[in-house]
């Protein structure tokens, strides 16, 4: 008998990425709309393109560069956090560009913790934080939410241990699409510096807010620079999410730590990527406001055609990201609801336990990739189908 080389190892324990997992049973079944993947429909702008073109036949844009990031790139990152997010760098952070906000988040829980190390997680979580934390050796401590999934102050500082070095959030959020009040974020920095925690901020949708929602970043806090750690990217706002490009503040006694990470795993950001976040960064919010704001329309149609669904689907208020996360009365577990939704209804969403939400019948529903078009073709099935499976 052969013997095999593969042996038990770190990621056996990881939960599988999600979005594959449903992508197989859609292919499957072609014609399926998807409410699945958290994508924009729109892309980046001209500017940046173009801005590709050009550095494709400079040399230096195929040669190994800055490991931290462009110096002008960084420096226009650095000025758009102090004009947007009200982030001095200059007061103890760095900045690092990243392959994206997975890569930020990665590089944080690296740099911050040994194995056995605790990390807290609000739950329902973004499964690629869970899925980074294990990967590193380390714990993810769930702690649940309230009704309309913001944090619960009281349970987090429960929570806290002598492993615990970071509480993460992430606003607006992941898969819940809540915003949270910039009372409950001050509450988790404070709750975190007090303890000698970091406080990972995740703010991938800064921009993506509805109605009377704000985005606060707790990196503005006046003496949030020594434990604060946030998380940006390109890739939703800006639709270019395939180019690779995220950004993280963190403390700068972290810079040795990081710099070793930064130069194991990537050694340099992809110069071609940087030259267009660069330009997509000169271009500015206001070409992702108007994109927004049709995302905000749509938003309405979804949480309307929902609502028809009454005590079946209870949806908590969800003004931001390009998500809602309901809870369907159902004894269905949410995998199976998935496929049948899929294979009878030809529409997908994403099963709530992905998330850590396991008690109970949950789904994100991601309406960033429709358009007018086919939102009402989308939403109209979900609904549908529901009833049929459900009511
Ligand atoms: C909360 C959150 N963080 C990070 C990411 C990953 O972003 P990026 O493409 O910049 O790696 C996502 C993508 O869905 C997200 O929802």
């Amino acid at each position: 008998m052969l013997n095999t080389v593969r042996a038990a190892t770190r990621m056996d324990g990881v939960q599988a990425p999600i979005i594959p997992v449903v992508g197989d049973i859609i292919r499957q079944v072609p014609g399926t709309i998807s409410l699945g993947q958290g994508i924009v429909h729109y892309g980046p702008p001209p500017e940046a393109v173009e801005a590709v073109r050009n550095a494709l036949s400079d040399p230096a844009a195929h040669e190994y560069a800055s490991g931290t990031g462009h110096p002008e790139l960084v420096n226009r990152i650095s000025r758009k956090l102090a004009d947007e997010n009200s982030i001095d760098v200059a007061r103890g952070s760095a900045i690092m560009v990243t392959a994206g906000a997975n890569m930020a988040f990665m590089h944080a829980v690296l740099a911050i913790s040994e194995p056995g190390d605790e990390i807290i997680l609000t739950v329902p979580f973004y499964f690629n934080h869970e899925m980074a934390i294990q990967m590193a050796g380390c714990r993810a401590v769930t702690v649940p939410t309230d009704a309309r999934y913001h944090p619960d102050l009281d349970a987090l500082a429960r929570a806290v241990t002598s492993r615990t070095r970071a509480i993460v959030t992430i606003s607006p959020n992941n898969p819940s699409g809540a915003v949270f009040p910039e009372s409950t974020l001050r509450a988790v920095n404070t709750l975190c510096r007090d303890r000698g925690l970091y406080h990972i901020s995740d703010e991938t949708y800064e921009y993506f807010t509805y109605e009377s929602a704000r985005h606060t970043s707790p990196g503005s806090l006046p003496d949030a620079g020594a434990h604060t750690m946030s998380i940006f990217s390109l890739s939703k706002a800006y639709g270019m999410a395939g180019w690779r490009i995220g950004y993280l503040v963190y403390p700068d006694d972290l810079t040795a730590a990081m710099l070793k990470i930064q130069d194991t795993i990537l050694i340099c950001p992809t110069v071609v990527a940087e030259r267009a976040a660069l330009a997509a960064l000169e271009v500015g919010r206001p070409y992702c406001d108007r994109y927004v704001r049709e995302l905000g329309t749509i938003r309405q149609i979804v949480l309307d055609a929902l609502d028809t669904l009454g005590p079946l689907c209870d949806v908590p208020p969800a003004e931001g990201a390009m998500y809602c996360f309901p809870k369907i009365a159902t004894t269905l577990d949410p995998m199976t609801l998935a496929e049948r939704l899929i294979r009878e209804h030809k529409v997908a969403m994403t099963p709530g336990s992905a998330f850590g939400m396991t008690d109970g019948c949950y789904f994100r529903v991601a309406f960033g990739a429709l358009q007018r078009e086919t939102v009402a073709e989308g939403i109209g099935r979900l609904v549908a189908g529901l009833r049929a499976i459900c009511g």
